[in-house]
Formats: structure tokens, C-alpha cells, sequence
């Protein structure tokens, strides 16, 4: 039996820190519905005080969701925890998500505040968005780079104060998966109440194993997934919601962990997102680039012709794509070329077709993709009578 793991999307705050990415209310509305369409657990809907903007965004999602928890992210801070709950307070399932720094880099440059002084506070402000609501979640920013002891203690301060969630973001894409993992087993194993909190992993991309490190910290006992559409966020982003709820649905034999989320809207989210913000994806990336489910290579057309296992280890249709697609070029074989004919309405004999892929072959060298009008060229040309 799966161990459930819940997913928390973070889309429309850390996501539309993303150069470029912000969103105006309707948008955020609009991928709101998407998320909870999605079955993602918790939707974090903005950063309250950032804006009157941020504001209205943070309300008017607490008011329209009904089947996810809607959070807003605040600082360790009483006006801050305020502006949250202010906005957060017409939400089914509110939750405050409050944080402060914890690395020594971070404490010294920034906040310039001691070990001591970042503990009270954030036992402190814990208690304080407890007043507003039972759901709390206490993030120790930079929490990959700080002394593993002191992380321990606060966690302890914070889950005694109230905080029914704890969050170890990797806030700046330094750690590496086994680094990774070790730091949530050693939080499982020195912090003495953390089983009454849920642990939360928030990693970003700036060394490109976002993912892999989050994929990292599941099995090593996390029990709540951030991430983003697309892996939108701050810098390189943050880990991509696809890429995670992909890895853990078609490797559940080896992580033995599933989401809610129904996989087959992942799609339509990546596609609004898109539509939304202007910001494309990569052809070549992960689950939702365009060319994910496409194959060009002859051997390979051949083989997902034949049976799509051969190539592809998650269906089209999981992710709620209507189908693969062959692309026809330089390295297609005939068989690819056969079928889309046929699909084209083309039924051509053998001789046929031996005089046209000799043409099709040539064209290939001058053109990168064939279309289905070049094909329809390539048949007038010849004057095939089909
Ligand atoms: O990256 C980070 O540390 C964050 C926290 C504020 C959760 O986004
Ligand atoms: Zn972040």
C-alpha cells in the first residue's frame, strides 16, 4: 500500500517570482481552479503584505477554493501574520505560512540577529499566527546551508509553539540528493516531537536537481512536496509539480508514495500557465515540452509504432495528451513514413513506395521537420495515383 504524500503548490507565489511571471487577479483565479481541479493539497495563494494586489489575489482565492487549504506566505512578523489572516480568514481550510532565515549567512548579512534572537522569534510569531488558525507552517529559510543543531532546535521551539507543519527549503538550490535526504532522516531522528508536525521539503533549481532532491527527501520520510507548474519560480525556479507527481506515479514500485493529483490535468495546467504568463517551455522538458512524447528516430518509431513500451514509459494520455506524435525527418524510417500516409489517406503500393521515401530521404537532408503538406507535395510531384 502507497504512503500518501501531499502536494503544495506554489505557483502564484514563490512561481510568480519568477522574472516576468506576475499575474493579476483573474489569472490567479483561473489557476487556482486549475489546482484544485488538480487535487494539489494545499495552494499557496500569494505573499499578502508584498502588495494591495497580493492582497486582493490571497482573498479572493481563500474565497473561491473549497477543496484545498490556501495558504499565504508572511514573515516572522506580527504585521505580516495579520495582512495573512486578514486576507486568509475566508478560506475553508486556512493556513499561515510564516518564516525566518536560519543559516549563519543569512542571520549575520541579513537579519543581523543571533542564533537566540531567530529561535524567540520564530517560537513566537508560531504562537502568534496560532491566535488566527490552527494550521501553521513554519519555514527555516535556507534551511539546506544552516548548522544542522540549531535547525533541530528550532524545529523542536516551532512544533511545540503550534506549528503543525515544518518546511526545510533548500532556498537556494545548493544541496545534492543524498545531502539531502541525510538532512530530513537527521531531522526525523533528533528532533524529539516531529511527529506531531508534517515535514515539508521546498528545493530549488539553481543546480538542476530541484526534482531530484525532492524526490530525495520523499523517500527519506518527507511528508509534503513544494513545487511549482512548470518549476516556474525565484532564479533557475523551483521543483516542477509534473516532473515530481510523474516520477512518484510511474516509479511507484520504487518510492512506494502517491499524490492526490489526477495526472491527467497536468497538461491543461502546463498549457494555462503558458497562455498566462508568456513564459514557453522547452521542447525538451520533462512531461509537458513538446517534444516529450515525440519520437523522430526510425528504430524508434518503429518500435512505439509496434508497441509504445518500447519507448515510452508513461502514456500520452496520462498526462491528458490525446496522443504521441512521430515527427518525420532526417532519422524516420519507412514504417513512420507508411503510417502517415495511411493516416493521411494515402494506401500506396510497394513500388510506390520505394520511389517516394527515395524522395522523402532527400528531402529530409534539406529540411529539419517533414509536414504532412510537404508529404502531399512529395505524392503530386511523383504523380502517384492512389
Ligand atoms: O525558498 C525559500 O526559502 C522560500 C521560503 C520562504 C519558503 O520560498
Ligand atoms: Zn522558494
Amino acid at each position: 500500500m502507497a504512503r500518501a504524500i501531499k502536494i503544495f503548490d506554489t505557483t502564484l507565489r514563490d512561481g510568480e517570482q519568477s522574472p516576468g511571471c506576475s499575474m493579476n487577479i483573474k489569472e490567479k483565479i483561473e489557476i487556482a481552479k486549475q489546482l484544485e481541479k488538480m487535487g494539489v493539497d494545499v495552494i499557496e495563494a500569494g505573499f499578502a503584505i508584498v502588495s494591495p494586489g497580493d492582497f486582493a489575489s490571497v482573498k479572493a482565492v481563500a474565497k473561491t477554493i473549497k477543496n484545498a487549504a490556501v495558504a499565504s506566505l508572511c514573515r516572522a512578523m506580527p504585521k505580516d501574520i495579520d495582512r495573512a489572516y486578514e486576507a486568509l480568514k475566508y478560506a475553508q481550510q486556512p493556513r499561515i505560512h510564516t518564516f525566518i532565515a536560519t543559516s549563519d549567512i543569512h542571520m549575520k548579512y541579513k537579519l543581523r540577529a543571533s542564533e537566540d534572537e531567530v529561535l524567540e522569534t520564530a517560537i513566537n510569531m508560531v504562537k502568534y499566527a496560532k491566535k488566527y488558525c490552527s494550521d501553521v507552517e513554519f519555514s527555516a529559510e535556507d534551511a539546506s546551508r544552516s548548522n544542522p543543531e540549531f535547525l533541530f532546535k528550532v524545529f523542536e521551539g516551532v512544533i511545540k509553539a503550534g506549528a503543525t507543519v515544518i518546511n526545510v527549503p533548500d532556498t537556494v538550490g545548493y544541496t545534492v540528493p543524498d545531502e539531502y535526504y541525510n538532512l530530513i532522516r537527521s531531522i526525523r531522528e533528533n528532533v524529539s516531537n516531529i511527529d506531531k508536525a508534517e515535514i515539508s521539503v521546498h528545493c530549488h533549481n539553481d543546480l538542476g536537481m530541484a526534482v531530484a532532491n525532492t524526490l530525495a527527501a520523499a523517500r527519506a520520510g518527507a511528508t509534503q512536496l513544494e513545487c511549482t507548474i512548470n518549476g516556474i519560480g525565484e532564479r533557475a525556479g523551483n521543483a516542477a509539480m509534473e516532473e515530481i507527481v510523474m516520477a512518484l506515479n510511474t516509479r511507484k514500485d520504487f518510492y512506494g508514495l502517491a499524490s492526490k493529483v489526477d495526472t491527467t490535468q497536468i497538461y491543461a495546467a502546463s498549457q494555462l500557465l503558458t497562455k498566462i504568463t508568456g513564459m514557453k517551455v522547452q521542447h525538451n522538458k520533462a512531461i509537458v515540452g513538446k517534444n516529450a512524447f515525440a519520437h523522430e528516430a526510425g528504430i524508434h518509431q518503429h518500435g512505439v509504432l509496434a508497441n509504445s513500451s518500447t519507448y515510452e514509459i508513461m502514456t500520452p494520455e496520462s498526462i491528458g495528451l490525446t496522443t504521441n506524435s512521430l515527427v518525420l525527418g532526417k532519422h524516420s524510417g519507412r514504417h513512420a513514413f507508411e503510417s502517415r500516409l495511411n493516416e493521411l489517406g494515402y494506401t500506396l503500393s510497394q513500388e510506390q513506395l520505394d520511389k517516394i521515401f527515395e524522395n522523402f530521404k532527400e528531402l529530409t537532408d534539406k529540411k529539419k521537420v517533414i509536414y504532412d503538406k510537404d508529404l502531399e507535395a512529395l505524392i503530386q510531384e511523383k504523380a502517384i495515383e492512389v
